[in-house]
């Protein structure tokens, strides 16, 4: 078996620093904790993190905030990367289309909005005619909040709580969580345990989680004008043969996973469903690590150049939210499970429905485009040749907003392995 090691090489290519940045780096000490906007009726205070937190009936501690939290948090209370969010109008107007459409669960209630950055989707709940919005952001972005909310004449409905979901009180239950949780891959940047925990915290039997669902594709990529651009450059320089460079160029521009768009076109097989996740019942333990096995058959013959992907969320309740049990499994198997099967699920992805939020190559791009893990070499493969193998995506143990990501995956008799941490 070949195996393509990580190397580190100085590079540093964060992608929080390279591209559209949602994790930065830096940290400073969180700011005025528990910041509030007017009251409304409903109680809450901030409690001590050393606290323990009933969940399912028993005693679980709550997360510390470490310093990489910190500096995760810190990232957000730079302007830009709230413009850069909000200006994403897929993202943007399908939270605002799908609160619309949930109407008749929101008006009257009340709401908890895990991670309400500038306010946006706390407002959107309050024109939806939320009783109460709790809206909570660890973030120093919570300040502004506060002053958004003011500006709008809506204190007396949205109340501010500058803290983690994991520290603040509330004293009642919710019945509507609404939560804009997804970094790169789905899961870079672990926020969706934040939503675990607010669900199990606050939410009544049978409320609503929005989104309700989410899931993570993958699939086999062939690039050869990014491969050649990066790579076969070096060929030929002014004249010059600095095909020398191309190891180097090959570990600085695919080492690590990339934030870039891609189209239908690159795609060479429907994709395998890498994770499903139902906001309901998934458990913050089942997140540390996520393994699947694919078997994808190539459907054209082209230089496979690695692997894609991408994820939609989905706002539809499926189940009727008021008798909901909400007991539907939320793992994924491989995909001969018809539910989770990637050409089954695209065909309920609709970008045309309101009611999911997709990043695939073929819909229209949002801030999160796509992630790329490139080979260092591509492989050519032949129409129907099978690529298979296995990837594991697990919380990084120096910070677990951070994501390893493990591959195996062989193809033309040819077996590799390609270690990628996104930092
Ligand atoms: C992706 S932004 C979304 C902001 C806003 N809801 C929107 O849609 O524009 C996520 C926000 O969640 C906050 N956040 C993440 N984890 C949190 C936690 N555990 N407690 C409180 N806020 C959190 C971050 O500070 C950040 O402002």
């Amino acid at each position: 078996m070949n195996s393509s090691s990580a190397h580190t090489n100085g590079h540093h290519h964060s992608i929080g620093q390279q591209q559209a940045p949602r994790l930065g780096p830096g940290h400073r000490e969180r700011g005025r904790r528990g910041a509030r906007g007017g009251g409304g009726g409903g109680g809450s205070r901030l409690r001590d993190s050393r606290d323990s937190l009933r969940v399912s009936g028993e005693q679980k501690e709550v997360a510390p905030c470490t310093e990489f939290d910190k500096a995760y948090f810190h990232s957000y209370a730079h302007v830009g990367i709230h413009e850069e969010m909000i200006k994403d109008r897929v993202r943007t107007e399908t939270y605002r289309n799908a609160i619309m459409q949930h109407r008749s669960s929101i008006e009257g209630k009340v709401v908890v909005d895990v991670g309400c950055g500038t306010g946006i989707l706390s407002i959107f709940c309050a024109q939806a005619g939320a009783k109460r919005v709790y809206a909570v952001d660890a973030s120093d972005i919570a300040v502004q909040a506060n002053e958004v909310v003011k500006a709008n004449n809506l204190s007396d409905r949205i109340i501010v709580l500058h803290g983690r979901v994991e520290d603040v009180e509330i004293d009642e239950e919710v019945d509507v969580i609404v939560s804009e949780w997804m970094g790169y891959m789905l899961l870079y940047e672990s926020m969706l345990g934040s939503v675990i925990t607010a669900r199990n915290r606050w939410l009544k039997h049978g409320g609503l989680i929005l989104p309700s669902y989410a899931t993570l594709y993958m699939a086999p990529v062939t690039h050869p004008d990014r491969y050649s651009e990066s790579i076969d450059f070096w060929r030929n320089v002014y004249g010059i043969d600095m095909s020398a460079m191309m190891p180097l160029a090959k570990q600085c521009a695919f080492e690590e996973p990339s934030v870039e768009t891609i189209t239908g076109e690159n795609i060479l097989t429907w994709p395998h469903v890498v994770k499903h996740v139902d906001c309901y019942t998934v458990e913050i333990d089942e997140l540390e690590s996520i393994s699947t096995r694919f078997n994808f058959k190539s459907m054209m013959r082209a230089p496979l150049h690695g692997f894609a992907f991408w994820f939609d969320v989905d706002f539809s309740n499926f189940a009727t939210s008021s008798t909901n049990n909400h007991s539907s499994s939320s793992i994924t198997g491989p995909s001969n499970d018809p539910l989770t099967d990637g050409s089954q699920r695209k065909k309920r992805s609709n970008p045309n429905d309101a009611l999911v939020l997709s990043t695939a190559p073929e819909d229209p791009p949002t801030h999160w485009q796509q992630t790329l893990i490139y080979f260092y070499d591509p492989i050519p493969v032949e129409q129907d040749q099978v690529i298979e193998g296995s990837v594991t995506l697990s919380q990084s143990r120096e910070n677990r907003r951070f994501m390893n990501i493990h591959l195996e995956y062989s193809s033309g008799g040819r077996s590799f392995i390609k270690e990628s941490v996104m930092r």
